[in-house]
Order: structure tokens, then C-alpha cells, then sequence
């Protein structure tokens, strides 16, 4: 299948930054526990100056499995992760703009030795993700598949969700970092291919985000955390009808048929690696080691059905329960603001 043009736009709007370096994004320290942080500060200064992603939305209890970065970049993730999944597990990362890739590549030997290892537990490719044929995978070929800032450039937004589904075991999961709009912008703003590969006018609005996992298969998405983007160039917010745009990570899982069970009360044990005290499932639900938590049917599928399994016991309750969660980024800011919260903007345009 012939590429999209915008993605041809997309492609060389990354192509030119990765070498002129004209654009900046900030790692959300706050929102990343301090043992994934450490590993982050670890990384090679070339590849960071590179990340141009919206939220680092690193998957917990990893080692040993099969992870896939759609659209990994400079392939900050793809190292932290690297580390994450030990010598048994293995990190593939693609991408579809050629100058990015090898810009990854390039310290490749860096992280292997940071990391002690003798073979290499990730690959990198140049593929489009929109294309199944092109990713050359087979079907439930992994565990976890994370993508971060990249669908709010993807014209066919569809197609990567698909794949992911596709792509992904039963009782995988979808780690999302991605840009969301508050409102729709102009039509003749849709058809600016420079506001589009500044994720301007790709980035999704709620409902489309929850079509999306619909039709693909998911979950309904858990909103992991959040950032606004700042607009100082008004020019661009005017013509994009002043919309909001905010960063947001979501947890996504591809639930195995048949899965469903009643509510339950959990309780976490604290197995999990750099979440031994708290494991934080979503910006409302928090599980203390120890401390039993009543959730509903959804969530008690995905925790008994998923590598989240062996890290609670689960007792069934036979009354309805509601698991609070924002399904919306805009509103949890506005949230956190109320509170007096910190609020750092994800990037700048
Ligand atoms: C905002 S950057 C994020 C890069 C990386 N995830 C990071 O955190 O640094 C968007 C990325 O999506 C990639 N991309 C856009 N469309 C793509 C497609 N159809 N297939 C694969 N990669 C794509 C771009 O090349 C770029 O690297």
C-alpha cells in the first residue's frame, strides 16, 4: 500500500529535526517513580537530546517478555525498557523516519554495555506502523506494546490500532502516551501538513480515543497521567480555533475473551519491580502492599487475566461496584489545578 502523504510530510519533518535539533520535549519527571527515573538519567545524552515524546509511560513488571515501541524515535524507551525486560525478554523498535532510526542505532553498544550485556536484547527498524505488512511481525507476537507521541501524527489512526490489537497476546497491553484535543479544529486547518506533524490537528478528541479502542478491541482506556501543552506561537492557536491540547498516558489491555468475572476485592503483594510500597494502576486507583481495594468486574478481569496476575489475591463480591476513573485528561488537569497541584507542560509550540 502507497504511503499517505502526510506521513511523507511527518517523515521529513523528523528527518530535519533529528539533525537541526529545533524542537524540544520534557520528560515528566514528577510522574515517573525515582527507580525508573534513575534509569532514565542513564541513558546517552545524544539519544535524549532526541526524545520528542509526550509523556514517558514506562510499563511495569516486564522482565522476561516481548515489547514492541511503535514508533520509537531515538529509542529512548526501547533502551529503558531494555534494561527492564533482562537478558530473557526483547525490545523491537520502529519507526518510520530513516535519520531517527540511525540516530538510535547509534548507541546501540552504549546501552548494551550500560546495561552488562553480551547480546543485544532490541532491534531497531525503519517500518510504518500504519502498514501491518510493513511492520513484518506475526500476530500475538508480544506482550506489551508502548507508543508515545506518535498516533496524533498518524493519518490513519485506525490502521495503528488494529495493528496493535493485532500484534498484541490475549491479556496484552497497549501502553499510550499520545496528544488529545479538546474541541475540533477548522477544517481548512486539517489540511496544514505543518500543523499536523506538530500533532496540532491529529491529536484525537475523547470520543474519538474511545471509538478507537472500541473498534480496535480494547479496553476502555485508564488514564495513567497527564500534561498541557503550552501554546506561545498564537498565530498557530488561532488558527487551530485556540484548542487545548493535553499529553495523556493510558493503559489500554486486549481482555481474553471469556474473561469476565465479578467484582472483586484485590490486594496488591508488592512484587513489583520500583513498586514494592504502591502500585499506582491509574490517576484515581492506587494499590498499597497489603491493603485490600474493591474494584468492579473490569478491572478485576484485567488484573486476574493479565501479567498483573500473580501480583494479587483476589477474593469475588457479589454487589455492583464502580471504579472511580477520569476518561478524560482535560478534566483531571483542571482537577489537579483546583488542588494546587504542580502542572508542567509536556512541550512548547
Ligand atoms: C513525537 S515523535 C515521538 C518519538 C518517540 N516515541 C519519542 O518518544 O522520542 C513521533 C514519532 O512518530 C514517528 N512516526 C510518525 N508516523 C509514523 C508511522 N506511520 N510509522 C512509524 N513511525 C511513525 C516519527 O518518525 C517520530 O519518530
Amino acid at each position: 500500500m502507497a504511503e499517505h502523504e502526510l506521513t511523507t510530510v511527518v517523515k521529513n519533518f523528523y528527518n530535519d529535526v533529528a539533525i537541526n535539533m529545533n524542537f524540544v520535549c520534557a520528560v515528566n519527571k514528577n510522574q515517573i517513580s525515582q527507580k525508573y527515573n534513575e534509569l532514565i538519567s542513564q541513558l546517552h545524552p545524544e539519544t535524549m537530546k532526541r526524545y520528542y515524546g509526550s509523556g514517558f509511560f514506562i510499563p511495569e513488571k516486564v522482565d522476561g517478555l516481548k515489547v514492541l515501541d511503535m514508533g520509537c524515535g531515538s529509542g529512548s524507551l526501547v533502551y529503558i525498557l531494555s534494561k527492564l525486560v533482562g537478558k530473557d525478554g526483547f525490545v523491537n523498535g520502529v519507526d518510520i523516519t530513516p535519520n531517527l532510526i540511525l540516530e538510535a542505532k547509534k548507541h546501540s553498544n552504549y546501552h548494551k554495555e550500560l546495561w552488562g550485556y553480551t547480546e543485544a536484547n532490541f532491534k531497531f527498524k525503519v517500518c510504518n506502523i500504519e502498514q501491518f505488512d510493513d511492520l513484518g511481525f506475526k500476530e500475538q507476537e508480544f506482550d506489551v506494546i508502548v507508543s508515545n507521541g506518535v498516533i496524533c501524527v498518524c493519518p490513519d489512526q485506525e490502521a495503528v490500532f488494529k495493528n496493535a490489537n493485532r500484534l498484541l497476546k490475549d491479556g496484552g497491553e497497549f501502553c499510550l502516551s499520545d496528544v488529545y484535543a479538546d474541541r475540533p479544529r477548522p477544517a481548512e486547518a486539517m489540511s496544514d501538513s505543518r500543523l499536523f506533524s506538530l500533532g496540532t490537528t491529529g491529536s484525537m478528541l475523547m470520543e474519538e480515543l474511545n471509538r478507537l479502542c472500541e473498534l480496535g478491541g480494547f479496553s476502555k482506556p485508564y488514564l495513567k497521567g497527564a500534561a498541557p501543552v503550552e501554546f506561545k506561537n498564537m498565530e498557530i492557536h488561532e488558527s487551530v480555533n485556540k484548542v487545548q491540547l493535553a499529553c495523556a498516558e493510558w493503559r489500554l489491555f486486549k481482555i481474553p475473551a471469556g474473561a469476565r468475572r465479578s467484582a472483586a476485592e484485590v490486594t496488591y503483594n508488592g512484587n513489583i519491580f520500583g513498586f514494592e510500597d504502591t502500585f499506582n494502576w491509574d490517576v484515581t486507583t492506587e494499590f498499597k502492599t497489603g491493603q485490600p481495594v474493591t474494584v468492579d468486574a473490569e478491572l478485576a478481569s484485567i488484573l486476574s487475566t493479565t501479567r498483573f496476575r500473580d501480583s494479587f489475591s483476589f477474593k469475588d463480591i457479589n454487589t455492583p461496584v464502580t471504579t472511580p476513573r477520569f476518561q478524560n485528561p482535560f478534566t483531571y488537569l483542571d482537577e489537579l489545578r483546583t488542588r494546587g497541584g504542580e502542572v508542567e507542560y509536556a512541550y512548547t509550540i
